[in-house]
């Protein structure tokens, strides 16, 4: 029996500007996104029912109860007969988008495996706002709208990047729940063509998450961890992703991220060393 399997890698929201709110609730964004080689990991065999077995450093967090996203997504594709093991390495709650990641990763092996479509647009967003972001991923993508409207962008290059989250679930409701300001301008119409890291991080540092205030009030360890970033040799930017409670930090060389990485372990805290995608040639 073949075993397919994929990375389903971190999301992260270089900026994430929070432009709206709609009557019901959901905020309108605009928002830049990359991926990262660091993931959770999706592998799938055909069985005789449908199953989820959740492994991996971080496999605590998470149950695997019929709402996980995994197994709503196996469901939206009319799977019933595969059996589905998530290597949790991804903390959750923590503004990676995890669970959308592996429930993307979970729709493309199984279009992958079967030959069916992937789900539209609209069905995709039934499963979570970051979702449509995550089908196109590992590309670099502005993210507009509630989160359906999905563009490539070009120009950005990979990134030395290290992640940190201060061992803390942050759950993304209450994050926008305390968000005092809803229509904050958005990312210019045209995003500018950076020649490398330091001018994409000089760009950056104008723009925001929008989150990132709510987020550092609701808790505040998370200042602890963008000053200790910031403070890094090497540090062109160190910002939070989504809702938080995870922030990166985007370095100059290889050498400062590792650098950075061991000056920050805390054994509460989650470090990852990794690279983010750039934008295809
Ligand atoms: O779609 P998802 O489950 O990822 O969203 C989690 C929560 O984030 C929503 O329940 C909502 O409170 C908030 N959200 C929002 N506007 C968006 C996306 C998410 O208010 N565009």
């Amino acid at each position: 029996m073949t075993e397919v399997s994929a990375l389903a890698p971190a999301k992260i929201n270089l900026t994430l500007h929070v432009i709206g709110q709609r009557s019901d609730g959901y905020h309108l964004l605009d928002s830049l996104v990359v991926f990262t080689e660091l993931g959770d990991e999706i592998a799938l065999r055909e069985a005789d029912a449908l199953s989820l077995e959740i492994t991996g450093a971080q496999a605590a967090g998470l149950a695997a109860e019929p709402d996980n996203l995994v197994l709503r997504a196996a469901r939206l594709m009319g799977e019933a007969g595969a059996a589905i093991t998530l290597d949790k390495r991804l903390p959750v709650t923590s503004g990676m988008g995890g669970g959308s990641s592996d429930a993307a990763t979970t729709l493309r092996l199984l279009a992958q495996k079967t030959g069916a479509a992937l789900p539209d647009t609209a069905q995709a967003m039934t499963l979570g706002a970051d979702l449509p972001v995550c089908l196109a991923a590992p590309v670099p993508s502005r993210m507009q709208g509630l989160g359906e409207a999905v563009t490539p962008v070009a120009h950005l290059p990979p990134l030395w990047m290290l992640l940190v989250n201060p061992g803390q679930g942050l759950p993304t409701p209450e994050v926008f729940k305390v968000l005092e300001t809803k229509n904050n301008p958005p990312m210019p119409a045209q995003l500018p063509m950076w020649r490398d890291a330091r001018e994409l991080c000089d760009w950056l540092a104008s723009q925001r998450n929008d989150l990132e205030p709510p987020a550092r009030h609701l808790l505040p360890v998370i200042d602890q961890v963008l000053d200790a970033l910031a403070a890094q040799p090497g540090c062109l930017l160190a910002r939070m992703t989504g809702s938080g409670a995870t922030c990166f930090g985007i370095f100059i060389s290889e050498a400062q991220r590792d650098h950075a990485a061991k000056a920050l372990a805390r054994p509460e805290w989650f470090i990852g060393a990794t690279r983010s995608y750039g934008s295809p040639e």
